[in-house]
């Protein structure tokens, strides 16, 4: 399939460009390149042994991705093009919905004037909130915390009154668990902007000895050893996920949202020690409060995913931090030189 992927530079763009040209479709790559840069994807063109087409470009841009549509026909599109740091979008909320929804919302008319109809969205397990219970699977009721729940939300809500609104929309909604991992080669992987707010970054940069220790936040929840617990789910798996989906794009009618996770909790002390076995030393860390706002344990309900896309996570917890560690070790500033 020809198929153009949003973000293509980013952290999962990155994965799933590779993902998707191993399975043998044409892809293109858009990307402004604000939290990433080209060399992932020279070195994704590296691992594939194929060229990727790369345009710079915005998705906030509308006549430009009208240009573009029309000029190259793409049979579908996979959208990972977004802002993504729930801080920053408290702080900045208008800059998020401008990015995020208004590039979207470009993204969909552009698809719509090409007569390009198949969409697979990058949507998150953040749309849940709190959960009441789980697993978390997709009938739970959805909420928003802060300003980048909203614009998932938002834009799924978009994606299903587009689809509502004229027949032929394929577009599944994915929603993520907690990424990540990196590809086996350590060649491409996670290459956070300054502080990660997420915890496996964080611990592998501590490993490296970018930062002290690791902060324990919250050691009194209601799990097994009272720290929180999340469906870590590696970027490979999650990539492999998108390219079911986009195989599988003709059996979702309209649009419809579809969990990507594991279906098993991690506790942040059991990735602090799968994380120490993969680096081989300790990684120091300490006890303290909770982070605001965040839900004492989340994990998915799966059995959609196997049913819809065939597909299902392969690569446990050990997989992920020995993944993440390479990557990390063999480029301890990312891809800075
Ligand atoms: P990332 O920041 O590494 O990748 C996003 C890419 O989009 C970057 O390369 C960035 O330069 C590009 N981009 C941003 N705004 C753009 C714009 N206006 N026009 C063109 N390109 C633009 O993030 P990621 O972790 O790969 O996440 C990809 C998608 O998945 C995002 O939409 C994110 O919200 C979603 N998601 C991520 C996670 C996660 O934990 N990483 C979880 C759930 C959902
Ligand atoms: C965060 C985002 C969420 C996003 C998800 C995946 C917040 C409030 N939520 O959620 O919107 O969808 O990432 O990208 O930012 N932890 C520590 N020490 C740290 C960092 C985290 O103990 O330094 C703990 C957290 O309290 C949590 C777990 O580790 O229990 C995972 O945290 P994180 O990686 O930030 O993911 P989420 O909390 O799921």
């Amino acid at each position: 399939m020809r198929v153009l992927v949003t973000g293509g530079a980013g952290y999962i763009g990155s994965h799933t460009v590779l993902e998707l040209l191993k399975a043998g479709h044409e892809v293109t790559s858009l990307d402004n390149y604000s939290n990433s840069s080209p060399e992932s994807l020279r070195r994704v063109c590296e691992l594939a042994g194929k060229p990727v087409k790369a345009w710079e470009g915005d998705v906030r841009f509308q006549a430009f991705l009208r240009d573009l549509f029309m000029g190259n026909r793409y049979e579908a599109v996979v959208h990972f093009a977004g802002l993504k740091a729930v801080g920053e979008s408290v702080a900045m909320p208008l800059h998020y919905f401008e990015n995020n929804i208004c590039g979207t919302n470009n993204l969909l008319a552009a698809m719509q004037l090409s007569d390009c109809r198949r969409l697979v969205f990058s949507s998150s397990a953040t749309v849940y909130g709190v959960p009441r219970k789980n697993p978390v699977d997709e009938s739970h009721p959805l909420s928003a915390a802060n300003p980048y729940g909203r614009s998932k939300l938002v834009i799924e809500d978009i994606c299903r009154d587009l689809a509502a609104s004229e027949p032929g929309w394929n577009i599944a909604l994915l929603r993520y668990f907690n990424p990540v991992g990196a590809h086996e080669s350590g060649r491409i992987g996670e290459d956070p902007r300054g502080v990660p707010n997420n915890l496996m970054p964080y611990v592998m940069q501590t490993a490296v000895g970018r930062h002290p220790f690791v902060k324990v936040m919250g050691t009194d929840y209601n799990t097994p050893d009272g720290t929180g617990v999340r469906d870590y789910i590696h970027v490979v798996d999650l990539a492999l996920a998108h390219v079911a989906a986009l195989e599988r794009l003709s059996d979702f009618r309209g649009a419809e949202a579809v969990n990507i996770g594991t279906g098993k909790g991690a506790s942040v002390r059991e990735v602090i020690a799968a994380a120490v076995k993969a680096v081989g030393k300790p990684i120091p860390s300490q006890d303290s409060t909770r982070r605001a706002g965040d839900a004492p344990a989340v994990w998915a309900d799966p059995a959609l995913a196997h049913r819809k896309l065939g597909w299902k996570a392969a690569r446990d917890l050990d997989a992920m931090c020995a993944d993440h560690w390479r990557w990390q070790k063999g480029n301890p500033e990312g891809y800075r030189p």
